[in-house]
């Protein structure tokens, strides 16, 4: 930690030693952490009874998405669930050519397919069913079928996204890379790994080179700091976005940060930074990229999404944490679309090494030091389209 967040955060541990700093903790949470009406869909991940297919809504919506935006509405008629994407959630100039929200779309799929399995339906998924129609993610057929509650599904209320430091002293190991790889969907999909000391250099140096770039773009910094919610009361209310709470820092530090204001997003990003620069990348096992053949096709992006849910459910049941690190592709993305001089997509290419695949996501993985906490969701009937 620097002097200066050591200060402001020994300034916020004195202060909720007087009855404002106390008060100023209740009302920001510290005392009520993951609860309140934004937590409760992780309490009704299997729906209740009497809902029929918009009970299967409550399991999607519980799925991996870039920056807590939920970018999707669901759309239930008689025997099928449609998937929209919702152009009105996005990270703009985070995400220019939609990679990002078509994956999470991909993982809310997985958890949907999921929980019909373990309703007794079978799925029967068409990926942008309609040509004329981009919006319109998947449809998914739903009939009858014999229950199989597969351990993937038992782990959906329990996967979250961990940014702690993870334990340098537990590699992962073979046997769990390769019950990662086996949830993958097809050929058409790769993992590239880093693991040794040089290997996770090279990744966490351009990750970093990615970041520092990223602070540097004004447009980026405000897309994505449009997502960051700090203050209690706009997390309960928009049940969505980045809170300290996900950081997957200390429980005393985290408190702390909630009793300060609002940090600004000069702050933000300086901490981002600094937690990446000391905390995050040099205590990471392993790195990897999740490649496609085409990460500009939608339909990879959405069968891409699938994979990493799935491969984030069997990492939480065997204790790993997982983080998505994509400022790289992120960054690589933002060149094409301005035309600027491709360097992270340079590095991108010379971390993956074969001109054959490009990178869909990146990410971190190992034992976490800490566990993680909930993201907020909006209730089902919020995200349920006409
Ligand atoms: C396509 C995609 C990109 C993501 N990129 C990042 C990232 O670069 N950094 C990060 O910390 N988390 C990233 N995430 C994780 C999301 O922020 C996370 O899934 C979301 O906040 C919901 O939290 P949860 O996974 O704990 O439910 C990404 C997730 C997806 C699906």
């Amino acid at each position: 930690m620097t002097r200066r967040n050591f200060l402001k955060f020994s300034g916020a541990a004195l202060l909720a030693l007087t009855g404002a700093g106390l008060y100023r903790a209740a009302d920001q949470g510290v005392f009520s952490t993951a609860q309140g009406p934004a937590y409760e869909p992780w309490q009704r991940w299997q729906g209740e009874s009497n809902e029929g297919l918009v009970g299967l809504i409550s399991a999607a919506i519980l799925s991996a998405n870039p920056h807590n935006i939920q970018p999707w509405q669901f759309r239930v008629q008689q025997n099928q669930v449609e998937i929209l994407l919702d152009q009105t959630r996005n990270i703009g100039s985070i995400d220019p050519f939609f990679r990002e929200v078509y994956t999470g779309l991909g993982c809310a799929l997985e958890n949907l397919v999921q929980s019909a399995a373990a309703h007794g339906l079978k799925s029967t998924v068409s990926l942008l069913p309609e040509a004329n129609q981009p919006a319109l993610a998947a449809r998914v057929v739903l009939s009858k079928d014999t229950v199989k509650e597969s351990p993937l599904y038992q782990a959906i209320p329990n996967r979250h996204t961990n940014r702690s430091a993870y334990d340098l002293s537990r590699p992962v190991t073979l046997d769990q890379i390769t019950r990662l790889e086996s949830q993958l969907e097809g050929p058409d999909q790769h993992i590239f790994w880093f693991s040794s000391e040089a290997q996770r250099q090279a990744f966490s140096q351009a990750s970093l080179t990615a970041t520092e770039i990223m602070l540097t773009d004004k447009e980026q910094c405000q897309d994505t700091h449009r997502w960051w919610r700090q203050d209690w009361h706009a997390i309960q209310n928009d049940r969505a976005g980045i809170t300290l709470d996900a950081q997957g820092m200390p429980v005393w530090m985290s408190a702390a940060a909630k009793i300060l204001p609002d940090m600004s997003m000069d702050d933000n990003n300086k901490q981002w930074l600094d937690g990446l620069r000391t905390r995050t990348l040099p205590n990471t096992p392993l790195f990897g990229i999740l490649a496609v053949r085409d990460s500009r096709d939608h339909t990879q992006q959405l069968r891409g999404g699938r994979s990493w849910q799935r491969i984030h459910l069997q990492a939480t049941l065997d204790g790993l944490g997982l983080q998505p690190l994509n400022q790289l592709t992120e960054r690589a993305d933002r060149e094409n679309q301005q035309m600027l001089d491709p360097r992270c997509g340079r590095l991108l290419a010379d971390l993956i090494g074969n001109k054959d695949w490009q990178a869909l996501m990146s990410f971190r993985a190992g034992y976490p030091t800490a566990p993680a906490l909930p993201s907020p969701r909006r209730a089902v009937q919020d995200v349920l389209a006409a």
